[in-house]
């Protein structure tokens, strides 16, 4: 293939390189997958009002999140499991975000560890927290991501209970894969990702094993999230986390006005419109046909971002464009990392600060600060 155009040329290259079992981690969603489809559908009902003859000289899309300066309002989503879309998969990412100006999220159940992002970084990322039952150990992690200095806490509040997605179950999915017939036979086809992941020491959950007690069957994540993960976590653990942190607060996951409301009143410095991109709720609503809503009911009480579905810079210009003042990508990130790696990453954000620059010119405006409904010719929700 020439050089990749869109995130759809890259998650064609991303397959032909990676494992079944990583690839189709990556692109799955719970049960149907209907919700995973619709996040990506219903940006498509959305339209924008095209401008002519209007100055399109010195545009910006630099924005903040939390305070923070972003050259776009993009961000990499936390993603479970990254270093197995290609060798040091977060390291990777990390440095391509930074390199890029843009925030980067490390995710609790990522390969490489806190330590390991820290080390290869001179900007703070920030990280993402799943909610354990043994509170020493969170305790631990909050303490060592602090001591990495990461920027934020992103507190992800719609995983407490796994979704079911049917490929990983079929696949065999485990990190790093046991060995059987099927996952000798998917590593066997992929040659290159087996020198690379040989090349490295990081295949386990980097932020887990050997500081977490009473790990028993890590390899598996379905088991190890029901074992592990809290399901009585509460808005008074928010509470608890945001006083133990002392820093910004993300809560992410929220797809309903009466929760988007309870966020604000943590006094969390942002929440995150998110259907953990049609990985948990099957069924739910698409996350960009909740955003207007959400925007709604909580006003400027707390900043709204937003993800699930994006695919393109047109995407994140529409859900600027319905009050998210920032967005996260995370299958497109990782489609280019396993097609390509760091460059891989790269591109993925070139393509997509491209499409929103063009779009937005296209649009008749020169700073993301002056897209919202103005630049939309219709929009359904
Ligand atoms: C492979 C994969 C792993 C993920 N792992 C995590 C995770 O560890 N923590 C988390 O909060 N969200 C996780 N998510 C959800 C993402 O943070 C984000 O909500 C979602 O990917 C956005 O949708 P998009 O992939 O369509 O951009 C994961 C998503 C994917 C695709």
């Amino acid at each position: 293939m020439s050089k990749p155009l869109t995130i759809a040329d890259l998650k064609k290259l991303a397959r032909r390189r990676v494992p079944k079992m990583f690839f189709d981690y990556a692109d799955s969603g719970a049960w149907t997958e209907g919700t995973y489809r619709a996040n990506e559908d219903d940006f498509s009902k959305i339209k924008l009002r095209q401008r002519v003859l209007v100055d399109m000289t010195n545009r910006s899309l630099a924005t903040t999140m939390v305070g923070q300066k972003t050259v776009m309002p993009v961000a990499l989503a936390p993603t479970g499991l990254t270093g197995m879309q290609h060798a040091d998969g977060e390291m990777l990412a990390a440095k391509a975000a930074e390199e890029f100006g843009v925030p980067f999220t490390l995710s609790t159940m990522s390969i490489c560890s806190i330590e390991d992002v820290k080390s290869v970084t001179s900007k703070p990322f920030w990280f993402q927290l799943y909610v354990m039952k043994d509170r020493g150990f969170i305790e631990r992690l909050i303490g060592r991501a602090k001591a990495a200095g990461c920027a934020a806490l992103v507190v992800t509040a719609d995983l407490q209970i796994l979704g079911q997605r049917h490929k990983d179950l079929r696949n065999g999915l485990s990190a790093p894969p046991k060995w059987t017939l099927n996952s000798a036979m998917q590593l066997a086809t992929r040659p290159q990702w087996c020198l690379e992941m040989l090349g490295t020491k990081r295949r386990g959950f980097g932020n887990i094993v050997g500081h977490a007690s009473n790990v028993s069957d890590l390899s598996s994540l379905s088991a190890w999230t029901a074992e592990q993960f809290d399901p009585q976590l509460s808005w008074d653990d928010i509470r608890w986390i945001k006083d133990l942190w002392g820093g910004k607060l993300i809560i992410k996951g929220i797809l309903d006005e009466e929760d988007a409301r309870a966020a604000a009143d943590t006094g969390a410095d942002a929440l995150i419109v998110s259907n953990h991109g049609g990985r948990q709720l099957d069924g739910a609503p698409s996350s960009i046909s909740m955003l207007p809503k959400i925007v709604d009911a909580v006003g400027d009480r707390i900043e709204v971002h937003f993800d699930g579905g994006i695919r393109s810079g047109q995407d994140v210009l529409k859900a600027v464009a319905l009050g998210a003042k920032g967005t996260y990508i995370g299958r497109p990130f990782l489609y280019g990392l396993g097609a390509m790696g760091k460059e891989g990453v790269t591109t993925a954000l070139d393509i997509i600060r491209k499409e929103m620059d063009i779009t937005m010119a296209l649009c008749g405006k020169r700073d993301i600060a002056d897209c919202g409904k103005n630049i939309l010719a219709s929009q359904p929700f």
